[in-house]
Formats: structure tokens, C-alpha cells, sequence
């Protein structure tokens, strides 16, 4: 193989790797929050956004793997269910309230649990 042959194949590897771990990355990262967010919008972008959807609605990501997180944009729903049960399932996960897909953020501070309960609540007002 010449040199030159082999500087492209090189080349056109090199393109390949960069687009596939660059498409990769797109896919896995939610987390567009401007520098300078408050706190609860770099929390909820962080570790919720995964699955609820950055605009609250959930991710077609998180549907890629059947999960099924609620709409927190629709009113009638959220309407049912008050702070202290938001509360509650972001703190100790949805299994002990039938809402198994939900994990537990039980390690975060009750100050930043009551937040992400605030900005959840921004979705449907
Ligand atoms: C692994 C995916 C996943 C992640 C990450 C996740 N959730 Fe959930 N969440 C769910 C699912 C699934 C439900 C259950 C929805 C249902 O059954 O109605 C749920 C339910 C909830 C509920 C109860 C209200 C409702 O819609 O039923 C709240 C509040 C909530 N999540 C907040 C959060 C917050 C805040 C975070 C980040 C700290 C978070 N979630 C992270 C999947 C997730």
C-alpha cells in the first residue's frame, strides 16, 4: 500500500471514530443548561432530564427504553397530586407509590428536593 493510501485510509478512520463517538455523546447528553443557571435548573438538567424531557414532557430517549415518565405540562394531572407527594417520590423513588420507573434522589438535600418539587411545578403554570 502506498503512503498515500494509507494517510487516507488513516484520514477516513479517524472522521468515522469523531462522528460515531460525537453521535454517542449527543445521544446520551441532555444537559444543555446555560452556565450561570440557578441551582435547581442545573439539578432537574442534570438528573432528571434523562427521563422527564428537558421541557418536562419526557424524553423520547427514556421511551427508547420503554420508560414512561408523566407529563409534568399537563395541568389536570399535576393538579392531583400535592407538594408534599412530588416530594416524596423524588425522594424516596415512585416504587412505594406505584410508579415504579422512578428512582430515588434520596442522597439530595431536603432544601434541593423542595426546588426540583418548585420547578417541576413551573411546567404546568
Ligand atoms: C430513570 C428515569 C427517571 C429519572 C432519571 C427521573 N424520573 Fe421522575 N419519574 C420517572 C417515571 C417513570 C415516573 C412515573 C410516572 C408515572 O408513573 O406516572 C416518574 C415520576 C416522577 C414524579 C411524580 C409525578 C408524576 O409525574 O407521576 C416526580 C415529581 C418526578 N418523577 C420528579 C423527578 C425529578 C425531580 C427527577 C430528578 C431529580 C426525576 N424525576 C428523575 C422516571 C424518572
Amino acid at each position: 500500500m502506498s503512503t498515500r493510501r494509507s494517510l487516507q485510509v488513516l484520514v477516513l478512520t479517524l472522521v468515522a471514530l469523531g462522528v460515531f463517538t460525537g453521535g454517542l455523546a449527543w445521544l446520551l447528553d441532555t444537559d444543555r443548561t446555560p452556565p450561570g443557571a440557578p441551582r435547581e435548573a442545573r439539578l432537574y438538567n442534570g438528573l432528571c432530564a434523562t427521563c422527564h424531557g428537558v421541557d418536562g414532557r419526557g424524553s423520547w430517549r427514556a421511551a427508547l427504553f420503554l420508560i414512561r415518565p408523566g407529563d409534568f405540562t399537563d395541568r389536570a394531572r399535576m393538579s392531583q397530586e400535592s407538594d408534599q407527594c412530588l416530594f416524596d417520590v423524588i425522594k424516596n423513588g415512585g416504587a412505594p407509590f406505584g410508579k415504579p420507573g422512578m428512582p430515588s434522589f434520596g442522597h439530595l438535600s431536603d432544601e434541593d428536593i423542595q426546588a426540583l418539587v418548585r420547578y417541576v411545578r413551573r411546567f404546568s403554570q
